[in-house]
């Protein structure tokens, strides 16, 4: 029902993927994904070792042979090259790249013959992953969970839209429901990318379930967008990037009071190591978007990706409705009045004849 050059490019039934989380996704949620009939992703830019890369990929192809993708943090592939090397041997069919210049990747992964996928944050950053041969730009909105940039979606995505109508521009951030699918469709958009959404899904094995848990509990008001877990960290982020995460009670705490956490980096950086261990969302980074408030039950991931495209399908059916019909246009330009109209009893503005 919803057909848009994504879906065309990669032979999908729905325009969605699921984002590419690191540390949140693995071959169990992305062949749900596929298998469903979107484009199914896991996170390549983690600790899990080569092995479990390996393994992810045999999980995906031997539960579907339809396309999948795999993504990469792109300024911490120099310091760990080997995710990206096994997906190039492997053939995987799709990449996706953020946050750093995809350049000096994209061109191996074109050559492996994979469709490139470029997550983007401004203007600047599709500027360079269209230098680089982006096939798909992926505008990711400051609503996102998980890492992102100040810009919010709908600018960003309008922009990208009317600059490069030739590549497919896709939505990322805060689209957790039919509605803000359909928005971004109608925006010009030819899919979306859904993160916080496939969460709380019981495939979406790696995530802990406190954390799915605290999914279910919060609303979009619940979440910040901060540097604290990132300067507590041992990679530092790109300029203009920081993470959307649960408010917990560290986040209110600290969010903001970057140089006392310098200071007191090591102490802190070691609670919340300990409490990662334990799985405690309120001193771990819990990463969640701001459409959190959308999920309200743990659904399998095929449903979540059929739910949302069926509701937007439903909404996009009744948007011709808010379109003037062609007697009330001649109306508004003075062919006829108000008065007139309420006089004859003529529809008003925005009723379909
Ligand atoms: C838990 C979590 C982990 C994420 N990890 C990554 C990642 O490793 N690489 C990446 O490009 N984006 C990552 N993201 C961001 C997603 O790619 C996507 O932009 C975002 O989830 C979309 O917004 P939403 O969460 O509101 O759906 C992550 C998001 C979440 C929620």
């Amino acid at each position: 029902m919803l057909k848009t050059r994504f879906t065309e490019l990669l032979g999908l039934d729905y325009p969605v993927m699921n984002a590419p989380m690191s540390n949140h996704s693995g071959g169990r949620l992305a062949a749900a994904v596929s298998v469903a009939g979107g484009l199914g992703t896991f996170g390549g830019s983690n600790n899990f070792g080569r092995a479990w890369f390996r393994e992810q990929l045999d999980f995906i192809r031997s539960e579907t042979d339809r396309p999948f993708g795999v993504g990469f943090i792109t300024h911490l592939m120099a310091s760990d090259p080997s995710n990206f090397e096994t997906a190039l041997e492997e053939g995987v069919p799709v990449l996706v790249f953020s946050f750093a210049d995809p350049k000096s990747w994209a061109r191996a992964a074109k050559d492996a013959g994979s469709t490139i996928i470029c997550q983007v944050q401004t203007t600047l950053a599709a500027e360079m992953a269209i230098d680089a041969g982006a096939d798909i730009l992926l505008a990711q909105g400051n609503e996102a969970g998980g890492h992102t940039g100040e810009m919010n979606l709908l600018p960003l995505l309008c922009d990208l839209v009317d600059r490069y109508p030739n590549v497919p521009v896709m939505a990322a951030g805060g689209i957790t429901s039919g509605r803000g699918l359909a928005t971004v469709l109608a925006a010009g958009a030819e899919g979306a990318s859904l993160g916080t959404a496939m969460l709380a899904t019981p495939e979406a094995v790696e995530v802990p379930a406190s954390f799915k848990e605290q999914v279910l509990q919060s609303s979009g008001e619940d979440t910040a967008y901060t540097r604290l877990y990132d300067l507590l960290g041992d990679e530092p982020w790109p300029a203009g990037i920081a993470g959307r995460v649960y408010r917990n009670k560290l986040v209110q705490q600290w969010d903001g009071r970057d140089a006392e956490i310098l200071e007191r980096r090591e102490e802190l950086a070691s609670d919340v190591a300990a409490a990662r261990a334990r799985q405690d969302p309120e001193l771990s980074s819990v990463y969640m978007g701001q459409g959190v408030g959308n999920i309200r039950e743990l659904r399998p991931a095929g449903e979540v990706v059929r739910s949302i495209c069926d509701d937007a399908v439903r909404i996009l059916r009744n948007v011709p409705a808010v379109i003037a019909t062609e007697a009330v246009i001649a109306t508004e330009v003075g062919v006829d009045s108000p008065q007139r109209r309420r006089d004859q009893n003529l529809p008003g503005r925005g009723s379909v004849s």
